[in-house]
């Protein structure tokens, strides 16, 4: 699945009309200079290197972050509904913890994780269009994200961290040290780690049908991209979807960005 430059550049917008709305100051400001430091990045970047995966096209990783956003807010919803105690965390720390939940994902200040795939064969006959980059070292998704937000000196809370560290729930057998504790006073103080990791659930498994029901189905047709009902308007510090553009799609920075989003 391919979005156009136009989507590409919307969902870009709406990422960052979430983070005016959301983040509290000075956090909202130490943020926005961190995604408009890596707009170029972050913009075009998949949410996966392998097809298999979900999101694993240009443009793909601001969708799922969007996505997640979006089943977080229904689900802070639902979990509300059914007496859930919704005083042990913030939306704040919803809407922070679910925007930078994957932001390992997108390497080291110096390298990207994901970058086009060089083995013909590979891009031919697997259809990968993307490889893992080698040369950076390794951690986890959650731990390299925890760091780059530390090393902008983006700070967060320990609600925060404990989501962002187990987003994965139990796919991640590190995370049983914090989700297998059967006595109480070891059990998260709050629900914001399972909220998050069911919005991120939903969301990479509707990615997974979007791309590949259709094929395994034999259905050409391409299925709709599923945006167009954002809305986060019905909670503190929240508003309805916007059209603000806050940046033209002639205004990248770098002419192979440019040359990118002229092909898709
Ligand atoms: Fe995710």
């Amino acid at each position: 699945m391919n979005l156009t430059a136009e989507q590409i550049q919307d969902n870009w917008n709406e990422l960052m009309r979430v983070i005016e709305t959301n983040i509290s100051s000075p956090r909202k400001e130490k943020l926005l200079e961190f995604y408009e430091q890596y707009a170029d990045r972050l913009m075009l970047m998949p949410a996966a290197h392998k097809k298999e995966y979900h999101n694993a096209f240009p443009g793909g990783y601001v969708e799922h972050v969007l996505r997640v956003i979006r089943c977080a807010n229904k689900q802070y919803n639902l979990w509300e509904d059914e007496g859930a105690d919704m005083s042990t965390f913030t939306f704040e720390e919803l809407i922070f913890s679910a925007l930078n939940h994957d932001l390992g994902k997108m390497g080291d200040e110096e390298q990207e994780s994901y970058i086009p795939q060089t083995d013909n064969w590979r891009k031919e006959k697997l259809g990968e269009d993307y490889m893992f980059n080698t040369k950076v070292p390794f951690a986890s998704v959650p731990d390299r994200g925890l760091f780059i937000l530390q090393s902008h000196g983006i700070q967060y809370t320990f609600n925060e961290m404990l989501a962002i560290q187990t987003h994965d729930g139990l796919y991640d057998k590190a995370n049983e040290k914090y989700l297998m504790n059967y006595m109480p006073e070891q059990k998260p103080r709050t629900s914001l780690p399972f909220i998050l990791h069911q919005a991120d659930l939903m969301a990479a498994r509707i990615e997974f049908e979007r791309e590949w029901l259709p094929k395994l189905k034999g259905d050409k047709k391409s299925v709709d991209t599923g945006k167009g009902n954002f809305t986060l308007g019905n909670k503190p510090n929240m508003s309805k979807k916007t059209s603000t553009k806050t940046k033209a799609l002639g205004t990248f920075k770098s002419d192979s960005l440019k040359n990118m989003l002229d092909s898709l």
